[in-house]
């Protein structure tokens, strides 16, 4: 998979991409994530990316040509299966959309600033919108960081055990159930037993009853769907 990125504030999308997980399914080559500044495509004297906006009001818009620019570059060298635009108001991200997205081949995703970008991109270049959640962030570069790790980390390669994506909590709905390490015993706080006896018909029934508990306790909307 390709993922390009644009951005005004490319230093928000380095470190996310340049450790554990994310560093070393680049180092495999089951993805190329390659960020771009916006602003280098300005042709403006003094490299501007935003604008007033016509009506008036406070804050500034992204301004269309330098996005236009870079989008129509990226565009001419390969064809992108989705060009995403991060936004509050975009639809909220979930395992099923991660999912789909992780077949791909070349997404391209769009982060918004200041007061958001002119519209005429939304309606010309942007195939999908996207939220990760219903909160405010300063931009969209931190949203597309989730985006890019839930995503990536779907593809067959990228975990060890591959069926460890699988198992993932809301891949069925249900959340995962809790796990231990050694030792057995720390403080007096022990290790259910079960999970000591070797039984291992008898282990995988309790984590599917602990994982059920644990969706019914804290997200019994996840049981509706
Ligand atoms: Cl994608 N962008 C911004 N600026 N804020 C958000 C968001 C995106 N998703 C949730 N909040």
């Amino acid at each position: 998979m390709r993922v390009d990125i644009l951005t005004v504030v490319p230093q928000l999308l380095s470190s996310p991409f340049s450790a554990s997980i994310m560093q070393r399914a680049q180092d495999k080559r089951h993805v190329e994530i390659y960020v771009h500044n916006i602003r280098d495509y300005s042709t403006s004297k003094h490299k501007n990316v935003d604008d007033y906006q016509y009506g008036g009001g406070a804050g500034m818009v992204m301004s269309i040509e330098p996005i236009s620019a870079c989008i129509e570059k990226l565009k001419s060298q390969r064809h992108y299966d989705e060009i995403i635009y991060m936004t509050p108001d975009g639809e909220i991200l979930e395992q099923k959309l991660c999912n789909s997205l992780s077949l791909y081949e070349n997404i391209l995703i769009l982060c918004g600033h200041y007061k958001g970008i002119d519209e005429r991109i939304r309606e010309h270049y942007i195939t999908k919108e996207i939220s990760i959640g219903s909160y405010v962030l300063s931009g969209g570069e931190l949203a597309a960081a989730v985006l890019v790790d839930a995503i990536v980390r779907l593809i067959p390669g990228v975990l060890n055990d591959e069926s460890s994506a699988l198992s993932d909590s809301f891949q069925d709905n249900l959340l995962s159930p809790p796990v231990y390490t050694r030792p057995p015993e720390f403080n007096g706080w022990k290790v259910p037993d079960i999970l000591l006896s070797g039984n291992t018909k008898e282990i995988e029934k309790w984590r599917e009853e602990q994982a059920f508990l644990r969706t019914k306790e804290r997200r019994p909307d996840l049981l509706d769907e």
